[in-house]
């Protein structure tokens, strides 16, 4: 199979990442269906693109014709079987737990066309641990874009041992005609490359924080201003989310069963608080409307 041949893509889960995939899905010219469980996030989806495409426009990024386009390949559905009948390329971006992206891999391989690749968004989940619940693993490959996806231009492509170099040719294809630099991973690596970097920053400074060296928030402060990151690791967990951060590292966790691993203190209050950062108003940070910091 070649880039030609992919004219339908799916992307299954409209949260914080499915609903930017399948935008820039539809922008790249494929036929596009988001799904979702949750006919809810469905029609928050549809909002929250109409707004932001409404500001591309008014900011000339698009002009109308291209807006009108997008929107005319893009459909939500909350029927797989009929989200995924006659697809060719499956992007999944539902919640990051092992066990439900497995039972969606396998839904995924009985429901969609024998020749469809099904690629993965997760943040850490290595391929060859959810391709394991298909029968196609060498059509599985971790697709894995940055928050927010309409304005982050990079992807991971990986490749497990199984993964065809097929497959990892037309995921990097597929990333270049929705207008994102891709970057392929020769070999599996839990966290892929730049979590692990991220989150090796992240643990030095919740140590430093937690052990009371310094005050979160003069942490950002010195990495912004000392190593000159446009954000600092406390503002950054609570722009992507502490539970998508907890999560992952819950993971990491499970895989390796080292104790440094495991989500520190200060996450774990936050989540039990139910502070999520900036989509409940109140991380590490309190925001106002429209995630302001007040
Ligand atoms: N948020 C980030 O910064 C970020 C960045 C890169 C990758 N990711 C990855 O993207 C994936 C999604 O993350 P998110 O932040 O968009 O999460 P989210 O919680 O915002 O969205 C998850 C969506 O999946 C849906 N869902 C759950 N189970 C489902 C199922 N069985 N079938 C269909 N839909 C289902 C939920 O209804 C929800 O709409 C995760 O694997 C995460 O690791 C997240």
């Amino acid at each position: 199979m070649n880039i030609d041949e992919i004219k339908r893509i799916t992307v299954i889960g409209a949260g914080q990442m499915g609903h930017q995939i399948a935008m820039l899905s539809a922008l790249g010219g494929f036929q596009t269906v988001l799904y979702d469980v949750n006919q809810e996030f469905l029609v928050k989806a549809k909002e929250k693109l109409t707004a932001i495409m409404n500001k591309w426009v008014a900011k000339k990024k698009i002009n109308q014709k291209a807006y009108d386009e997008a929107f005319s390949r893009l459909s939500f559905s909350q029927d797989l079987k009929e989200a995924v009948k006659d697809s060719d390329f499956i992007i999944e971006a539902v919640t990051e737990k092992l066990e439900v992206k497995r039972d969606v891999f396998a839904k995924l391989d009985q429901l969609a066309p024998a020749h469809a690749i099904l690629a993965s968004n997760s943040s850490t989940i290595v391929n060859s641990l959810i391709a394991s619940a298909t029968n196609r693993p060498e059509q599985v490959v971790n697709m894995h874009f940055f928050f927010p996806p309409l304005v982050m231009d990079c992807v991971e492509v990986v490749k497990s041992d199984e993964t065809s170099e097929e497959t990892a040719q037309v995921t990097m294809d597929v990333c270049k005609k929705m207008n994102r630099t891709a970057v392929l991973l020769h070999k599996e690596i839990s966290g892929f490359i730049a979590n692990r970097i991220l989150g090796a920053l992240q643990k030095e400074a919740v140590y430093l924080y937690e052990n009371g060296y310094a005050d979160f928030a003069d942490i950002d402060l010195i990495v912004k201003k000392a190593l000159n990151h446009p954000i600092g690791p406390f503002e950054l967990m609570d722009l992507s989310g502490i539970d998508v951060g907890y999560y992952v590292m819950q993971q990491q966790y499970e895989e390796s069963g080292n104790p440094a691993d495991k989500p520190p203190r200060c996450m774990e209050e936050k989540m039990n608080a139910g502070q999520l950062g900036r989509k409940t108003g109140q991380g590490f940070y309190t925001y106002e409307k429209d995630g302001v910091k007040a």
